[in-house]
């Protein structure tokens, strides 16, 4: 019988604990504060960035949104991050990524001061990442550790196969996990006989981006099973990367999708940019 891993649970938890760093802040002087800059036209960010906003006010964090049109120029968006990294009142920095074509999405985060950069995309937060030494964390691999640790399970010496190599999730996710003593594998698009890897996994981490792609006869009985992908369908309905329906038989815990995954990576967000706060203040 398989257990869900409730990430709306979890997520409410994690924001909580936020909410207590918050107040002790506030009671110091300080406001946390989160910059959101969204580019217009992609309605899955609206939504995202909505949820961020909304987050920021559970934890008693200030958010500010820079909503820019459509076509707003590179150079123009690098000038906003520009000023934000010198605002002394601004605590943490994100744009929503994508970003529309003429802008350079690299040059983006490469603009986002390292100390505010609440997504941990930065070159610099990610080797610190890979050097098991920061403070800013990946946010949606973070966001599965925290379900694993909220649900007592143990990473050690455990098979565990992270399907997908993004730089957002694949990668930070596998070093997460090598930290934490896992034995890990990353499998990805061009990987021959992946089935094989799968069924061999005590732990699989989907995050390929593709709906359904995790199916029955790859996963072997009482794995568990996280899905970190959020496919859009024809119908409109969400699904993740893993065939729910059939997998949840085998597994011993899933996440579903929606209320896996995805309010984890909002609440690491938050968790960020108390951290950033605390590191600017010199708190620790
Ligand atoms: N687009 C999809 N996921 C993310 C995220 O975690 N952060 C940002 N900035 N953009 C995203």
């Amino acid at each position: 019988m398989y257990k869900i891993i409730d990430g709306k649970e979890v997520s409410s938890y994690v924001k909580q604990q936020v909410k207590l760093q918050t107040d002790i802040l506030k009671q110091q002087g300080i406001t946390p504060c989160l910059a959101v800059i969204i580019v217009e036209g992609d309605p899955a960010s609206r939504v995202y960035v909505n949820n961020k906003k909304r987050a920021c006010e559970v934890c008693g964090i200030k958010s500010l949104e820079y909503a820019l049109a459509g076509d707003v120029g590179e150079e123009e968006l690098l000038a906003l991050i520009d000023k934000l990294n010198n605002d002394s009142s601004v605590n943490g920095i994100l744009c929503q990524l994508p970003v529309p074509k003429h802008i350079d999405e690299k040059k983006v985060i490469d603009a986002i001061s390292p100390a505010k950069d609440v997504d941990g995309f930065s070159a610099e937060n990610v080797g610190k990442i890979w050097l098991g030494d920061y403070s800013i964390s990946p946010c949606t691999p973070m966001g599965v550790i925290e379900l694993l640790d909220y649900y007592k399970i143990d990473v050690q010496g455990k098979n565990c196969v992270v399907v997908g190599r993004s730089n957002i999730v694949g990668k930070p996710m596998a070093a997460l996990l090598l930290e934490r003593n896992a034995t890990v594998t990353v499998c990805h698009s061009k990987t021959k006989d992946l089935a094989s890897f799968t069924k061999n996994a005590d732990i699989i981490v989907a995050a390929v981006g593709r709906a359904g792609f995790i199916t029955a006869d790859m996963v072997s009985e009482g794995a568990v099973v996280i899905d970190v992908g959020i496919n859009r369908l024809s119908d409109g309905k969400l699904a993740g990367d893993v065939d729910f329906e059939a997998v949840k038989e085998k597994a011993s815990y899933i996440t579903p999708v929606p209320g896996g995954c995805g309010p984890m990576t909002i609440a690491v967000l938050m968790k960020n940019t108390i951290e950033a706060t605390k590191m600017q203040n010199n708190i620790k």
